[in-house]
């Protein structure tokens, strides 16, 4: 499962567990507020006593406070350390971090070597592809890295230009674990679906493939794909709500967990034949027995059994 930025918490996780993930990362932790450990530092790092794997993702593009922040993060126990070159966002990509980083090859790799020099972990990095049309600058900047000593690479097959849609250059990524064979390189970009997910393993020819948007509010899709099992029942779907929305409240309280709990419940709710007065009671839960009075309601308008969810 892909670091994703105010949603892979513990109760995501844990959520996403119980559904058939592996293997997956904090969302992305700020350099500069690790460092000074100002912010929800706490909350992001906070690992479970029954999490076999986590990765924690650092951002920032400033060499003294990743060195400082990775000297937090060893007084931590994490699986490894993944430095993010990936991120479009407008407030980390201002600082020259993320996205802006991955296209500063030197200053990427310098930050990367800064990093290296002090954590205890096994460093990977997550990464877009640079050019669409030519796989030179992404080779380089991977090439830079293993040089480094990364241990794996997670290349999105979208450019920065192209946030999180569009389509997903399989080429670039094939080039990459072509190139360097003896790194595990992750293939992520546009996989939502048994179909998506051949379509990646084959023509990216990576044999590991990371989840995000196409996990959102359908965790069992790890599972479909990993085992070819059905999708959830309808009671399978109200349980995996409720746990996922009980853990939040273990972690941050019930009264912030249920307002983080409108986003989550409407992407459970999305594109699953829910009549749309539900996804609208979705955005106002203020305490645990609202959502127990919209979880017995909830009917899909048609179909019985398992409730697959409808791609668009
Ligand atoms: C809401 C959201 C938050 C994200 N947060 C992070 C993050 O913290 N770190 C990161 O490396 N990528 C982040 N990403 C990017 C995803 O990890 C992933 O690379 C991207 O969504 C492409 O994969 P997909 O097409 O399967 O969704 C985020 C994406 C979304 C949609």
């Amino acid at each position: 499962m892909a670091p994703l930025s105010g949603f892979t918490d513990l109760a995501y996780r844990r959520t996403a567990y119980r559904c058939g993930c592996r293997y997956a990362f904090t969302e992305m932790v700020d350099a500069a507020s690790l460092a000074y450990a100002n912010g929800n530092g706490e909350v992001l790092l906070k690992r479970g006593d029954d999490e076999k794997f986590l990765a924690v993702q650092l951002v920032g593009a400033d060499e003294t406070l990743l060195t400082k922040a990775a000297l937090k993060l060893n007084e931590r126990d994490f699986s490894l350390l993944d430095f993010n070159l990936g991120c479009p966002v407008p407030k980390v990509v201002k600082k020259g971090a993320g996205a802006a980083l991955g296209q500063n090859i030197d200053h990427a790799l310098r930050c990367f070597e800064a990093i290296s020099k002090v954590s205890k972990f096994p460093l990977t990095a997550k990464m877009r592809i640079l050019d669409e049309n030519d796989p030179e600058p992404t080779l380089k900047l991977c090439a830079g890295l293993a040089a480094l000593g990364a241990k794996a690479l997670t290349v999105h097959g979208r450019t920065r230009e192209h946030f999180y849609t569009g389509e997903v250059k399989f080429s670039i990524i094939r080039e990459v674990q072509a190139h360097f064979p003896d790194i595990p390189v992750i293939a992520n970009g546009g996989v939502n679906s048994p179909e998506t997910y051949r379509q990646m393993r084959e023509r990216s020819s990576c044999s590991r493939v990371m989840l995000a948007q196409g996990i959102m509010g359908n965790p069992w899709l790890f599972r479909e794909l990993a085992a070819g099992s059905p999708p959830p029942t309808l009671e399978q779907w109200r349980e995996t709500v409720f746990f996922h929305v009980s853990e939040m409240i273990a972690l941050y309280g019930e009264a912030s967990a249920m307002r983080q709990a409108r986003k989550i419940v409407h992407d459970y709710l999305k594109g699953r034949g829910f009549p749309a007065a539900l996804r609208a009671e979705a955005s106002t839960l203020t305490v645990l027995d609202d959502l127990k009075r919209l979880l017995d309601r909830a009917e899909p308008v048609q179909t019985s059994g398992t409730i697959r969810k409808i791609l668009n």
